[in-house]
Order: C-alpha cells, then structure tokens, then sequence
C-alpha cells in the first residue's frame, strides 16, 4: 500500500484527516458540533493528510496565527491535530507531513511554525526547539493569603460566557500583544474555543463561568474558570479550576487573582499552563503552597530564519554573527548576523554555531543563550558572543500562551 501527502479540499476531507488523532482520545473521529467548530478555525487547505485508497492515514493541521513575538508580531502557524494511525506508524508519514506543512508555511509567508508536543523526543526531528516552561499550581485555599495586605481594586461581576467576548477580548488583546507565546484571538476562536463550553469539555467539573472585574467603566481583567464542588463527610474538598485568567496591570491581575483564591466552599485553586515568571509567585505569602509545577511548554521552529530574526526586536546595539545548521529546512542554512536593524546573511566568520533548535529556543526568551552553552547546544566560536547574543535578546519577561491549541 502506498500513500500520499496533499492538504484537504473540503470540510469532509478536515473530518477524515483529523480522525487518526482523535483515534488516541480513544474515539472513532469528531462529532458534528466538533467538526464545525474546527472548520470555523483551520481552513481546509491549511490540514495536510496522507491518504491511502482515500482514506486519511494521518493527519497536521496548522492554525493561521498572529503570533506575539518580542516587540512585534509575526505570521505563524499553530500546529495542531497531528497524528497518525497505530496501523501506519513509524513508516515515515509523520515526516512527509511535516515536510508538506513546512514547505507551505514558506510558501505562505510565515516564518514561523509553533506547537504543544504530546512527546518531547517527535518534533526536534522536524527544527523545532523548546521554546518555554509552563507552571501548573494547586494551592490550598487557606494557604492562599497574600504576603502584602491586599488593597481592592475594581468590581468583579459575573457574566454569562455568552455575553462575554465583548468584555474579556479586549483585555486579553492587552495582553497577548504584549506577551511573546500568545497569539491574536479571532471572534471565531473566542466563540468556538475560548468561551465553548460543550460538555466534554468539562471533564467532570461545573459549567464555564466568566468573571469580570471592572475599573474606571471598563473591564480590565477576567477570569474564565469551573466550580468544582465536592464535600467528604460535609468538609468542603472541591476546587476552583481555572481556565485563564489575567489582568491589563499588576494590580487588576492581583484583584483577578484575589476574587478566584476567595470564592467559598472552595479548598484548593488550581490552574496550568502558567508563565514561568507568573506574579501569583512573588504576590503569595507561602509560593512554596503553590506546588508550581513544570513541564515543557511550546515548541518553536523558524521556518524562514532570516525573516524570523528580523520581525522580532533586540534590547541591545552591536551584533552577533551565528552559523546555523538546518538539515531539515536547509534553506535557513549558513551564516546570519543579527543586530537590532534585524538578520542579514553575512560571508563573516561565525561566532556562534548551533542548530536551528537552538534559535527556536531563544526567540520569544525563554531561554537564554548561557542557557544553551551550558547544555552544549550552541558553540561559542568567539570568546564574548554568547553573552553579546543574550543583551541582544533579552526580554525580560517569559513566553507565555495560555492554552493547547
Ligand atoms: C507521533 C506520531 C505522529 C509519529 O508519526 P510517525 O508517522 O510514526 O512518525 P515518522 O515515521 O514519520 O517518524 C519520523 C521521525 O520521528 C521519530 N519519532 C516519531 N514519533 C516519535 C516518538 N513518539 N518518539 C520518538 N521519536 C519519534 C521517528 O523515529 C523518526 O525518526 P527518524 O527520522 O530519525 O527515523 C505518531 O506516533 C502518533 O500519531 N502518535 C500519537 C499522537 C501524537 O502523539 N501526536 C503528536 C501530537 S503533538
């Protein structure tokens, strides 16, 4: 049997294409209702498949993303829905899909291509690098004080998630502008993933409530988040589970936070997929309560190098020359000096030399050049330009993107 890889044509061909992944959430493939809310986000066109006697074998779709990147943003596509089926693993398909994707990312114009993996060893095949850490927090609600008194700040109401897009998008827009990792939310992804709340996807927990928290006549932070109640012999055991939340300040951000720690008959809080740096971290008397928890966040690959470097912003003068290595985008290959006026192919000897991992790891800041040195995933050929590369990069401030797309 043979199979070949080309993008979808039509919504039926998105639903045959997307069944290999939902084959490992243990279902056949996606309702009606599902189907429809995909289609509304991911063009035909942008789900590649391998289809075998017509038959979708596997399937990467890839989300036509804004994505925030230090000091600007930048065309990129959201990987999402690869898979392929038990029967046809390990024989390449994966490979020949990502191969179609890339290709058609820099045919589009997107010089980025970035993802949630469900392994850390597939995507690095592929030039993708680790690109942030996420935290996940479980903190006892009676631990929960701050290490400051807290001073109120604005009034929360409760919306319902049907009203909410006009209240909370513009907060999030705030936000996500500012914060390397999120991306720009269209209406469509607001109402068909951000504020839907089909009963699958509660997991057992109550309906998605919205909480807005208004200052000054406007919303300036909310917080999406379930009521998961539970008692053991009439002691309250359940959990607020957050979905996202954030403030446009550090102060609504503390009042955000402060409403969701205090909603009663409540024990625990918890909430994923946090920025390394969040401020619960240094707001919080007891952050050692918070059991912050770490895994890999997203994966980033620079599909254009050089348009890469040059749509994002540099906190320092001066330059730094780096000679990368890009078996599987070779165009990307060679010698690129990157300065704050953006990336430019130069003849000039390299001063660093590394794998176009390695700038994946970098690029929005969540790692450090020094970080790489030290794992031996970037040679410094010249004395210096690791620390010139990291005053050129520097951010401050952790990738962070609120969710698994
Ligand atoms: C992960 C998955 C997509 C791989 O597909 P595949 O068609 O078997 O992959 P390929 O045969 O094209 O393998 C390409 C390369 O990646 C490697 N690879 C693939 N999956 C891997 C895994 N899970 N762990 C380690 N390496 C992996 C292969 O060994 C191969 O390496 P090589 O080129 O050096 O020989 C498939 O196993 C799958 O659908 N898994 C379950 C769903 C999933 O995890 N999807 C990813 C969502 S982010």
């Amino acid at each position: 049997m043979s199979w070949d890889v080309r993008p979808c044509a039509s919504a039926d061909e998105v639903r045959a294409a997307v069944a290999p992944i939902w084959h490992y959430f243990g279902r056949s493939g996606p309702t009606d209702d599902q189907i429809q809310r995909v289609a509304r986000v991911l063009p035909a066109e942008r789900m590649h498949a391998a289809w075998e006697d017509g038959r979708a074998v596997g399937g990467a779709g890839a989300f036509p993303f804004e994505l925030t990147v230090p000091g600007g943003r930048v065309p990129a596509a959201g990987v999402t829905a690869v898979g392929v089926l038990p029967t046809h693993r390990r024989r390449g398909v994966l490979r020949a899909m990502m191969r179609a994707q890339l290709d058609a990312c820099r045919e589009r114009g997107e010089p980025v291509a970035y993802l949630w993996a469900t392994e850390d060893t597939i995507y690095g095949h592929f030039g993708y690098g680790i690109a942030s850490f996420t935290g996940e927090i479980e903190l006892l609600r009676e631990r929960s004080a701050y290490w400051a008194p807290f001073e109120p700040c604005g009034q929360a109401r409760i919306v319902p998630v049907g009203e909410a897009e006009g209240l909370v998008a513009p907060v999030y827009e705030r936000v996500a502008v500012e914060t390397p990792g999120m991306f720009a939310r269209t209406s469509a992804w607001w109402q068909d993933r951000a504020l839907a709340d089909p009963d699958w996807r509660r997991r057992g927990a109550g309906e998605l409530q919205c909480a807005v928290l208004e200052l000054d006549g406007g919303p300036a932070a909310y917080a999406l988040y379930r009521v998961n109640a539970a008692f053991e012999r009439g002691v309250q055991t359940g959990s607020v589970d957050v979905v996202e939340a954030m403030g446009d300040s550090p102060r609504t951000t503390r009042a955000i936070w402060r409403y969701l720690l205090d909603v009663d008959w409540m024990a625990r809080v918890k909430a994923s997929l946090l920025p390394v740096d969040h401020p619960l971290l240094l707001l919080l008397a007891e952050p050692r309560r918070l059991r912050f928890n770490l895994r890999d966040g997203l994966w980033v690959r620079l599909v254009d190098v050089g348009a890469a470097l040059s749509s994002r912003s540099y906190a320092a003068q001066g330059s730094v020359v780096v000679e990368v290595v890009d078996r599987f985008c070779p165009w990307n290959e060679g010698r690129w000096r990157v300065s704050d006026g953006g990336a430019a192919r130069t003849d000039d000897g390299p001063e660093l030399r590394c794998d176009v991992t390695a700038l994946g790891s970098v690029y929005l800041g969540g790692f450090t050049w020094a970080q790489l040195g030290r794992a031996l995933r970037v040679e410094e050929v010249r004395h210096g330009a690791i620390a010139r590369a990291d005053a050129l990069f520097h951010t401050g401030l952790a990738p962070w993107c609120i969710e698994i797309f």
